[in-house]
């Protein structure tokens, strides 16, 4: 679908669940957000039909992320019926990879066409820290898993935070490149002051060719990462969701006041 500003919006990233396994520094304030509650949070049965009426209006891109999407209890269950209908061209997942030694094989398997992990940091110090708390040789672990079951084209996503490990772009990238990924550097962005910057390896953050809109967890189908601009799925119905947002998708991103990363899946 053509957005007012005639970009062609066919990229749906789907946020399965506002909990995650990490606490990065970047992504979510110290003392947490407050969770939604079961009943607030999308079905798969709900995630499914939006999917499909999603590909109906022309999207063929699809990525899960959270939070964290390998916690919500049956994902597998949730990538093998979106990975199954027709029109879905990319199924991708963003994760932070510590559960991808459990799940790498079977996500390929049930048909996930590609991952980006997460690595912001090769020193295990520092990774503790960004991630307050997270255990560098798993999130290792989790990208030999990926390689492991066959994924290609995996995308290694790090965050640089100036003066913290912006030193390590060059490490990351070897890293990257000796483990068959493709190294992704996302400047650290600020929601609430409006700080974004175009992805050095990827099309984030470039408005002028942005071609994708954000589901919630809870429901609500968002225009714009820099944009408070929300429409809920559930009150306004699906369809009518979908061209909302992409009717009000704004120009440019401004500032989103009313999220933290976590509660949007980045
Ligand atoms: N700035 C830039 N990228 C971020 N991500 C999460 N929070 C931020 C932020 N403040 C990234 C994560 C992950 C993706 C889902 O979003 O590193 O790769
Ligand atoms: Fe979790 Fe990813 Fe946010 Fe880190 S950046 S807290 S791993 S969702």
């Amino acid at each position: 679908m053509l957005d007012p500003y005639n970009r062609d919006i066919y990229y749906l990233r789907i946020s399965v669940t506002d909990r995650c396994n990490l606490r990065c520094t970047y992504c979510m304030p110290e003392e947490g957000v407050t969770l939604k509650s079961h009943h607030d949070i999308l079905s798969y049965e709900e995630i499914e039909e939006i999917v499909r009426v999603a590909v109906k209006l022309g999207f063929y891109k699809f990525r899960l992320t959270g939070g964290e999407p390998l916690i919500r209890k049956g994902i597998l269950d949730l990538v093998r019926t979106l990975a199954n209908i027709e029109g879905i061209e990319t199924l991708a997942m963003t994760t932070n990879g510590l559960l991808l030694p459990k799940y790498a094989t079977e996500l390929k398997a049930v048909g996930l066409s590609r991952l980006n992990i997460s690595l912001d940091s090769l020193r295990a110090d520092r990774y503790r820290q960004i991630s307050r708390g997270g255990d560098l040789t798993l999130a290792l672990a989790g990208i030999q898993a990926a390689r492991e079951a066959g994924f290609e084209k995996t995308k290694l996503n790090a965050v640089l935070v100036d003066g913290f490990n912006d030193d390590e772009k060059e490490n990351l990238k070897k890293f990257a490149a000796e483990n068959n990924m493709q190294a992704r550097f996302i400047k650290k962005m600020d929601l609430k002051s409006g700080d974004y910057y175009q992805v050095e390896g990827g099309a984030g953050g470039n408005c002028s060719i942005c071609n994708r809109i954000r589901l919630t967890a809870d429901g609500k189908m968002r225009s714009c990462l820099f944009s408070d601009c929300e429409f809920d799925i559930r009150k306004e119905g699906i369809e009518e969701a979908f061209r909302k947002a992409i009717g009000n998708k704004p120009q440019k991103g401004h500032k989103s006041l009313k999220r933290e990363m976590i509660q949007i899946g980045g």
